[in-house]
């Protein structure tokens, strides 16, 4: 594969939490551009260790973005490339205003006011919320709580899109809508998840992580539907 068509590199990333936890054990994988992969695996699995690794809030050895180090140095550029959407809204959305949460990121890079206003009018309308901008997050329902801090992410217009549990605490419809959202985005997508039906329909592979490390990689139809599998792995 040519070093353009790899959206991330993981090489050997191991990761323990300063109280001694091992969190990641030798995770090796590569997602291609516009290639969308899920992730699984039990409570306490490593998903969003994992995933916090790919935009660099924790920074390990061994991950690169678009041939680029996640180091302290590169993680301006890094943020630019990969956008994370945390799994509780709470932990993204944190100003008086919708509008002002989504263009925090945007004021940060110093992006001309006038862009700002039409990128968070444009990220609004895409997930359903337009004339959004001057509700209080802290007032909206989880639903739209979450689709506002898939907004902030969207306003970034990065190449690669990294969520967290998406459909968690949603309701069939809230799910529902969260899938035909992602769908309709494309792009290169890393979605950590419980959802096993949300996999199913959205993604072209699946990796399964437990205590750390990865178990299995390959084509949703075949490692999803191995029942013995999933209930070895605890996701059934
Ligand atoms: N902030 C933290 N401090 C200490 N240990 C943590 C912390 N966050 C997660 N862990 C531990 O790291 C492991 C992986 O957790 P996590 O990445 O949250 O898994 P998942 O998202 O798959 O549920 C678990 O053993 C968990 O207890
Ligand atoms: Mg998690």
């Amino acid at each position: 594969m040519t070093a353009d068509a790899v959206a991330i590199q993981v090489t050997g990333l191991s990761y323990s939490y300063p109280d001694g936890s091992k969190a990641l054990q030798e995770v090796s994988f590569q997602v291609k551009r516009g290639e969308r992969v899920g992730f699984v695996g039990a409570n306490g699995a490593g998903k969003s260790t994992l995933l916090l690794h790919l935009n660099g809030i924790l920074q390990g050895k061994g991950v690169t973005i678009v041939g680029m180090a996640v180091t302290k140095a590169n993680l301006k550029s890094v943020r630019q490339k990969v956008g994370l959407v945390f799994q509780n809204p709470d932990d993204q959305l944190f100003c008086p205003t919708v509008f002002e949460d989504i263009a925090f990121g945007l004021r940060n890079l110093r992006i001309p006011e006038d862009e700002v206003g039409r990128r968070v009018r444009e990220s609004l309308r895409t997930v359903g919320l337009e004339g959004f901008e001057k509700r209080s997050a802290f007032h909206l329902s989880v639903g739209q709580k979450k689709r506002i801090a898939l907004a902030t992410v969207l306003a970034m217009q990065c190449d690669i899109l990294v969520l967290d549990e998406p459909t968690s605490n949603l309701d069939p419809r809230g799910r529902r809508e969260i899938a035909a959202l992602l769908e309709q985005l494309g792009g290169t997508q890393v979605i950590a998840t419980h959802d096993l039906a949300l996999v199913r329909k959205l993604c072209s592979r699946v990796i399964v992580l437990r205590e750390g490390g990865i178990v299995a990689d390959g084509e949703p139809r075949t490692i999803l539907n191995d029942e013995a599998f999933l209930r070895a792995h605890d996701l059934s």
